[in-house]
């Protein structure tokens, strides 16, 4: 029997990073529960490839092409997601006629590279993808959820490196901790609205972010990951789609600002 407190029939969903990895499995997982998803992506042929793997399993989904980074992009097309949707199954009180549910903002890109060796233009790349992204996809999602009045999930992407450092980790690590500072921040603004924000910290999942390192390291990294989690393996993306779906659910409602770390128990904080 189906839990109800995972169905998300009749909701709405925009999900950032959807042709890739953990964004992929994260919008099947979504629509399977019920959700219409919307697919946002850079990578229009994989973007479009997540969409017909929703649609070919019988849920709905839409697509849009676009640059996470750029604020008018996802403005417009999170603004458009919700035009399409109606309210009516929400967790909120109001009455309008657009509405979204849940925003999983997912996109984002690695760099590593020593402190000593780091560029600035490196940095801002990162910090343009990895923190103003995710900022940005959260400012159009909880307008468009108060705007509605039907309270709503925001999810972001943060990352196990927020709990360790590590050589090369500047970046990255320092764009993951703004992420967790973002949702720790907006879900005290916006809690008086219905809208929960958390986020994930997924340990080292086996995606093509992980397997664009060189496969050397790559296999070195999985070796010590490994061996440091009490179950003795990696992640697979779809350990990290199904944290996204307990906080995209109701399952999850008296759940707000918490990072949750699907990472094997690689790292216990408290
Ligand atoms: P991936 O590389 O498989 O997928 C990332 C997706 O984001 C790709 O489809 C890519 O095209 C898209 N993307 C990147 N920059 C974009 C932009 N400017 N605009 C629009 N789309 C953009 O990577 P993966 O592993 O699935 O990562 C997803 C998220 O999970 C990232 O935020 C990553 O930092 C985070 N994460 C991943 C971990 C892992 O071990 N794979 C561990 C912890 C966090």
């Amino acid at each position: 029997m189906a839990v109800k407190a995972y169905d998300l029939t009749g909701r709405t969903a925009f999900v950032t990073g959807a042709a890739s990895g953990i964004g992929r499995a994260s919008a099947l997982l979504l629509a399977e529960a019920g959700a219409t998803v919307h697919c946002a992506d850079r990578d229009a042929r994989k973007l479009h490839e997540t969409a017909a793997l929703i649609k070919a399993a019988g849920g709905e989904a839409h697509a849009y092409e676009l640059d996470v980074a750029d604020k008018e992009q996802i403005d417009r097309a999170v603004a458009q997601a919700a035009a399409a949707a109606t309210t009516g199954t929400g967790t909120g009180t109001g009455t309008g006629t657009g509405r979204l549910d849940i925003m999983a903002a997912i996109a984002g890109i690695m760099h590593s590279s020593p402190v000593l060796e780091t560029r600035e233009k490196d940095l801002d790349r990162v910090l343009d993808i990895n923190f103003k992204g995710v900022l940005y996809a959260c400012q159009a999602a909880a307008r468009a959820m108060i705007e509605a009045g039907t309270g709503g999930s925001i999810i972001t992407m943060a990352s196990g490196a927020v709990d360790t450092g590590g050589p090369g980790l500047l970046c990255y690590g320092a764009s993951k901790a703004a992420v967790v500072q973002l949702t720790k921040t907006l879900a005290t603004e916006v809690g008086p609205h219905a809208i929960r924000v958390n986020a994930v910290a997924p340990g080292w999942i086996r995606t093509p972010m992980t397997e664009r390192h060189d496969s050397h390291a790559q296999a070195h990294t999985e070796e010590v990951m490994t061996r440091m989690s009490p179950l003795g393996r990696v992640g697979e993306p779809d350990d990290i789609a199904h944290a996204v779906l307990h906080l995209a659910a109701d399952a999850s409602s008296f759940t707000t600002g918490q990072i949750l770390r699907p990472n094997g128990g690689v790292a216990m904080p408290w």
